[in-house]
């Protein structure tokens, strides 16, 4: 068996989270990634039949049963998982009837996957029924982003034009929009569903005054996504309360969408002229 910490995925999660650290996304414990894994993938360095202990979960998961995933743990810190990858990432299999996880590698200090875990999962189910290639869901307190929801409007298409308007990327990057929800208390199944409700028709949601959620079918899609969005946020931060001379205008998004072949989501632009 080849080490895991040697592993493309590990190796991949601790740049990840390190990078992430040092863009200040992920203070003290914050942030939360979830990588599905392909079984084989995971033979080359582990025995998937010795699992180290079970993890009971109190929600159903059971659509992911028999799903390998890479996740950080809970109350870990991103800036240490590049040093520490076996205390501060875990590799976990959902049982066959959806209701605990088997520790496979990792969390080797006694620790859990994130208290997100019921987000995360819930979202991964939502997204993979819409999208078989889906694999990440990431979690992280972008500044910008959590600025924005003190300021502006939380209204999902209002949110999403603001930031479209930021920056020409934004219409190539994500056309499809960003979804925002109010505040709610983090951690549990009723903010996971909502998230995961969300995910349905968006890859990346907002968490007002909290953070946001992005995926995709690698770690740099979602990370991608999330840098994008957090970019604007910034721009919208820098000139909000400026006088605003111009700006790019819904014809122009309609321009840009048609150039790179990407459809607006529907009724968040005005009508084409
Ligand atoms: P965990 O340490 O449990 O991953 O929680 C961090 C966080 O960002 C909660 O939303
Ligand atoms: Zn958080």
């Amino acid at each position: 068996m080849k080490d895991v910490k040697t592993a493309p995925f590990v190796r991949d999660m601790c740049k990840m989270t390190a990078n992430m650290y040092r863009l200040g996304w992920d203070e003290r414990n914050g942030g939360n990634i979830s990588f599905m894994l392909e079984e084989d993938q995971v033979k080359e360095y582990l025995d998937i039949d010795r699992p180290v202990r079970n993890i009971p979960m109190d929600f159903d998961a059971s659509f992911l049963a028999g799903k390998i995933f890479i996740v950080t743990g809970t109350g870990k810190y991103f800036k240490n998982v590049i040093d520490d990858p076996e205390n501060n990432l875990g590799i976990i299999r959902v049982a066959q009837d959806g209701k605990s996880i088997d520790l496979l590698w990792g969390y080797e200090d006694g620790g859990r996957p994130t208290s997100e875990l019921p987000a995360h999962f819930m979202s991964h189910i939502e997204r993979l029924k819409v999208d078989p290639d889906h694999r990440v869901v990431m979690h992280c307190h972008c500044t910008n982003v959590v600025a924005m929801t003190f300021i502006h409007d939380l209204d999902e298409r209002e949110f999403t034009r603001t930031l479209w308007r930021m920056c020409t990327e934004c219409m190539v990057v994500f056309p499809d929009g960003i979804s925002v929800l109010p505040w709610m208390l983090c951690g549990n199944d009723e903010i996971g569903r909502a998230t995961a409700e969300k995910m349905k028709e968006f890859r990346l949601v907002v968490w007002a005054a909290h953070g946001i959620f992005g995926t995709g079918k690698d770690l740099d899609e979602a990370f991608g996504l999330i840098e994008t969005v957090e970019k604007a946020a910034e721009l919208y931060m820098k000139i909000a309360h400026l006088p605003i001379k111009q700006s790019i205008t819904d014809q122009q998004l309609w321009i840009v969408a048609d150039a790179f072949g990407n459809t607006p989501r529907e009724g968040f632009l005005e009508p084409r002229q």
